[in-house]
C-alpha cells in the first residue's frame, strides 16, 4: 500500500520505517529540511536502538522516502498524523502542529485512486479533537481514524511492530467505520496476523485511551516514590515492598522502580494536559489527583539534594558532584523533562562544581556553551576528584561500573543511586556511603 506519514520524530519517523519493514511504500514529511535531509539517507536524527537499520534498510529498498514537500502525500491512502502537542504554558497541549499538518494536507487529499482514502491520527491530542478533524477532512472524501501509538523511547521499534494492542477509534457512520477499519487491518495485517488485540472504539474513548494509559503509569511511579518517602522516614526498603505488592497480579510489578521521577516528552506534559482538557469538560476535580502526581515527581528530585547536604554538609558551594546520566532514560538521548539533568542543574546552582556524563545525551551537551555544568566523555573522567556521584539515569555502563574503581577515582567516596539501579552490596563493600531514594 501507498502510505503517507506527517511528522518524522520520535513517533513519525519510527511509524514510517516500520511501516516500510511491513512492505508499504512510504514517504515521511516533516517541516524540518535538515531532518529530513539525514532522514533521506538513512540516518537517525536522534538515538533509538534498532532504528537506523530499520531505516537504512527500507531507504536503500527504495520503499521509504522522505520530504518536506506536502505535496508528495497525494495518491496515498492511509495518511497517519504523528506530530507533536508540546505543553503550553498554560498546561494543555498545543494543538498548533496538529491543526497546521491538517491544513496542508488538505489540498492533497481526495487524490487517491484506491478507496476509502484514510487519515490516521496517531499524535496525543486532548479528547474532542478528532471529531474537530473529522469535520476538516471530510469534504475532500477521506475518513479520520483515531489510532494512538503507545511506543516508548528505547523500544520504539518493537514496540510498533509488536504492539501489546492496536486501537481505533472509528467515526459514528457505521458504513464508513467498516470501511476504515478494513484498510487499516490491511495496514497492519503482518501485525495482527500475530494475534494482537485490535481495539475497535470511537474517537473520544481512542483519544482517551492514549492519555489514560499514561496518566496511570505515571501515577503508579508517583505512588511507588510517595512510598519510598515513607520508607525513607520509617527504616525500610522500597525495592523489597514493590517486589512484594508488585506480585499481586492487580498490582503488578511493572512501573514500580521508586527513583528521581519520569521524564521524558510525555508523561510530564500528558499528565497536565489531561486536567486541563478536564478543566475544560467541567470535570477538572476528577483528575485532581494528577496535580499530586506532579508534584511528588517534582519533590523526589529535590529530595536527592537533601541527601547530599546530609552527605556532605549544608553548603555545596565548590563540592564536585559527578552526575551520571543526562537523558530521561537509558537508551535515549532525549532530554525533556529530564530528572537527571534538573538534579544537575540545581546542583549548580548551588554553586557545586557539576560534571555531567551521558553516553548518548552527552555529545549533544557537548556542542553547547550555556551550560553551568562541565560534561565529559567517560566516566573515568566525570568520577575523578568527585565529592558525590550521583546516578540519575540507569545506563548500563553506569550500573555494571566496577565500584572498586571508582573508589579510586573519587575525592569522597559518597553515592546517591538516583535509580535504584547500583548493586549496593559492592559500592558499600568498596567503602562507599550509599544513599538510595527510599532504601535508607
Ligand atoms: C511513555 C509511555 O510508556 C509510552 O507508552 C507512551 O507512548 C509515551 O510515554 P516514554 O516516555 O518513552 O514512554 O518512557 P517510559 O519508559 O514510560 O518512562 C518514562 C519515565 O518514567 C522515565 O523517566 C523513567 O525513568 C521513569 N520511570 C519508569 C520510573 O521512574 N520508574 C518506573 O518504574 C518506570
Amino acid at each position: 500500500m501507498r502510505l503517507s506519514v506527517i511528522g518524522c520524530g520520535y513517533l513519525g519517523a519510527v511509524h514510517a520505517a516500520s511501516m516500510a519493514e511491513l512492505g508499504h511504500t512510504v514517504v515521511g514529511v516533516d517541516v524540518d529540511a535538515h531532518k529530513v535531509e539525514l532522514l533521506s539517507r538513512g540516518m537517525a536524527p536522534f538515538f533509538e536502538p534498532g532504528f537506523e537499520e530499520v531505516l537504512r534498510r527500507n531507504v536503500d529498498a527504495g520503499r521509504l522516502t522522505f520530504t518536506t514537500d506536502y505535496a508528495a502525500i497525494a495518491g496515498a491512502q492511509v495518511h497517519f498524523i504523528g506530530v507533536g502537542t508540546p505543553q503550553l504554558d498554560t498546561g494543555a497541549a498545543d494543538l498548533t502542529y496538529v491543526d497546521a499538518a491538517v491544513e496542508a494536507m488538505l489540498p492533497h487529499l481526495g487524490k487517491c485512486a484506491d478507496r476509502p482514502e484514510i487519515v490516521a491520527g496517531k499524535s496525543t491530542v486532548p479528547v474532542g479533537t478528532a471529531a474537530r478533524l473529522a469535520e476538516s477532512i471530510a469534504p475532500t472524501g477521506a475518513t479520520l481514524v483515531w489510532n494512538p501509538e503507545f511506543l516508548r523511547e528505547g523500544f520504539a521499534v518493537k514496540d510498533t511492530l509488536d504492539p501489546d494492542r492496536m486501537v481505533y477509534g472509528l467515526p459514528a457512520d457505521e458504513d464508513a467505520a467498516v470501511s476504515a477499519q478494513a484498510v487499516l487491518d490491511d495496514v497492519y495485517r503482518p501485525i495482527l496476523e500475530k494475534n494482537k488485540p485490535r481495539l475497535v472504539m470511537d474517537y473520544a474513548t481512542a483519544e482517551l485511551v492514549k492519555i489514560s494509559a499514561n496518566a496511570f503509569l505515571a501515577t503508579k511511579i508517583s505512588f511507588i516514590n510517595a512510598m519510598a518517602q515513607i520508607c525513607d522516614a520509617a527504616g525500610a526498603d522500597v525495592t523489597a515492598l514493590a517486589g512484594a505488592i508488585g506480585l499481586d497480579d492487580r498490582i503488578g510489578k511493572r512501573f514500580l522502580r521508586a527513583g528521581i521521577g519520569f521524564g521524558g516528552g510525555c508523561l510530564p506534559k500528558d499528565i497536565r494536559a489531561f486536567q486541563a482538557r478536564a478543566d475544560e469538560l467541567g470535570v477538572g476535580r476528577a483528575l485532581g489527583f494528577l496535580a499530586e502526581v506532579d508534584r511528588i515527581n517534582d519533590a523526589v528530585r529535590h529530595s536527592v539534594v537533601d541527601t547530599a547536604r546530609r552527605m556532605l554538609g549544608e553548603d555545596l558551594a565548590g563540592r564536585r558532584v559527578a552526575v551520571l546520566g543526562a537523558a530521561f532514560k537509558p537508551d535515549s538521548d532525549d532530554m525533556r523533562n529530564s530528572p537527571s539533568l534538573d538534579l544537575a542543574a540545581e546542583f549548580a546552582e548551588l554553586s557545586a562544581s557539576v560534571v555531567v556524563m551521558d553516553p548518548a545525551a552527552g555529545p549533544i551537551l557537548a556542542a553547547r556553551t550555556d551550560l553551568p555544568y562541565q560534561i565529559t566523555e567517560s566516566i573515568e573522567e566525570a568520577l575523578t576528584g568527585a565529592d558525590l556521584v550521583v546516578l540519575g539515569t540507569e545506563w548500563k555502563q553506569f550500573t555494571t561500573f566496577d565500584p572498586a574503581r571508582a573508589a579510586e577515582l573519587v575525592s569522597r567516596r559518597n553515592v546517591i543511586d538516583g535509580r535504584n539501579s547500583l548493586p549496593r552490596e559492592a559500592w558499600k563493600a568498596a567503602g562507599f556511603t550509599y544513599a538510595g531514594i527510599g532504601r535508607r
